[in-house]
């Protein structure tokens, strides 16, 4: 039997191999909720236009509500020898009120279709991506905010490197995520003109009506070249790359977490909720969601690559090919959905030690720098004379098997005669993150500076 919908071309029906390529129902079906949106805005304008008359357009109204409830009720019929979510939905709908469905695809084609459809699930995901990171800041500001005063290690090379406060380190990732917020606002508004109406590929000889659909969907208006409209993808590429630089970030901020969890380190504990345990070693408790999250970016980075080499190469208009581009992005998507969400329950949950963190921080050496500033500040030392005794402080302090102030005046006055005791003062952790008051620094002043310029902008 031919296929239904182009039954007039073809006398045979597709192979068994044949439908099993081509078939995307499987996947395609959660586009449902943005065809049937799709449909309804081109009904509307269809008989609105007085291409279809208004008995037509409640037929196709009411058959539309019909299979809707079938969607959320879970009893649509989905037939893989129909394809794809469009031909469902259309089919359905004849199924359900008769001849006037026939009339809904007129002016219309799969290609602006498919278009329209993925663009309208793209946005709403961008918009959730947006709300979500801003959560994600927000639980960042709480913690930076509990923890202004704290004071960790700062590293580089993942050396200590200088004292910092916790609530700087939180507000690092706040930033981050300001970028990535920005990158989705600006996918969102690249992503606003509706492809619908552009047809198969060249537009369409009724009079349509492509802003009324535009608007009614929640487009700024419609695009402006029909070939263009079918072959663009770039809303998806430009959404997966947005995504990819976000999961990075996350996946760094998951990282540290998995260090901070370990037992060496024992800087932050995640709640029994976020923790997993281990089947066969009582003591471990894992930190499996930040774990998790490191590795998202292996599926969000590899969905951009798989559909930027999908596109390349890919001559106007449509192309077949580009029905690959749906399920790498809704894995994607979703990937991303859950790591931000996973991200955002444990950094609200966690709890820190700041005991581990203090402690942490002392060693290392990690004040050095302080010695050598003040060197050039009291002593009028040029900086590269300052790190020279101080590296020698360093290594007399090491030889000793002690920290920085654990040396005594005279044992520092033979690195340099002119050191005075007030030098002790800037040997502490405390004095040493309080000197750091350049603007973007880590002083706790500082911090809680930002912490209200980030109370105001997320409110
Ligand atoms: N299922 C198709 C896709 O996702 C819809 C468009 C099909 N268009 C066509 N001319 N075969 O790309």
């Amino acid at each position: 039997m031919g296929n239904k919908m182009w039954g007039g071309r073809f006398a045979d029906g597709p192979d068994a191999i044949m439908e099993a390529i081509n078939v995307s129902i499987d996947f395609d079906q959660r586009l449902a909720r943005q065809d049937i949106a799709g449909s309804r805005a081109h009904a509307q304008m269809l008989s609105d236009s007085g291409i279809i008359t208004s008995d037509d357009l409640a037929e196709i109204l009411n058959g539309l509500d019909q299979v809707e409830q079938e969607l959320v009720n879970g009893t649509f019929p989905f037939r893989r020898d129909l394809e794809d979510i469009h031909m469902n939905v259309e089919a359905r709908l004849r199924d359900l009120v008769g001849p006037a469905a026939g009339r809904l695809h007129t002016a219309r084609s799969r290609n602006d279709q498919v278009a329209t459809d993925f663009k309208l699930h793209v946005r709403e995901r961008l918009e959730a991506f947006d709300e979500g990171l801003k959560e994600l800041q927000t639980v960042l500001v709480d913690q930076a905010e509990q923890h202004t005063d704290t004071v960790m290690p700062g590293f580089t090379h993942l050396q200590t490197a200088q004292p910092v406060t916790f609530g700087h380190h939180c507000l690092a990732y706040v930033e981050m995520l300001a970028r990535d917020r920005g990158r989705f606002q600006d996918a969102h508004a690249r992503a606003g003109l509706s492809p619908l109406g552009s047809a198969a590929l060249a537009g369409t000889s009724f009079p349509i009506n492509r802003e009324q659909t535009a608007k009614a969907l929640g487009f700024e208006g419609p695009t402006r070249n029909s070939l263009d409209a079918v072959a663009d993808r770039d809303f998806v590429l430009e959404t997966l790359s947005a995504a990819s630089i976000c999961a990075v970030h996350l996946s760094r901020l998951a990282e540290e977490i998995v260090i901070w969890t370990s037992s060496q380190f024992n800087f932050v504990r995640l709640p029994d909720k976020f923790s997993t345990g281990s089947s066969i070693m009582p003591q471990k408790r894992n930190p499996d969601a930040a774990e998790l999250v490191r590795a998202k970016p292996g599926r969000i980075i590899g969905a951009l690559n798989s559909l930027l080499i999908m596109l390349k190469g890919l001559p106007m208009t449509y192309s077949k090919d580009m029905q690959e581009d749906k399920e790498p992005a809704f894995d994607a998507m979703d990937a991303l959905d859950v790591a931000i969400a996973a991200m955002t329950g444990m950094i609200r949950d966690l709890t820190v030690n700041k005991d581990a963190m203090r402690a942490s921080a002392g060693t290392g050496f990690s004040t050095a720098t302080d010695l050598a500033d003040w060197l050039v500040r009291e002593l009028n030392m040029p900086f590269r004379d300052a790190h020279h005794v101080t590296g020698s402080l360093v290594a007399a302090a090491e030889a000793k098997g002690c920290d920085l102030d654990g040396l005594t005046l005279e044992e520092m006055q033979q690195a340099e005669p002119k050191i005075t005791a007030e030098v002790f003062d800037v040997l502490g952790l405390d004095n040493s993150v309080k000197s750091r008051t350049s603007f973007g620094g880590t002083a706790p002043d500082n911090v809680r500076a930002q912490v209200a310029y980030w109370r105001e902008q997320l409110s």
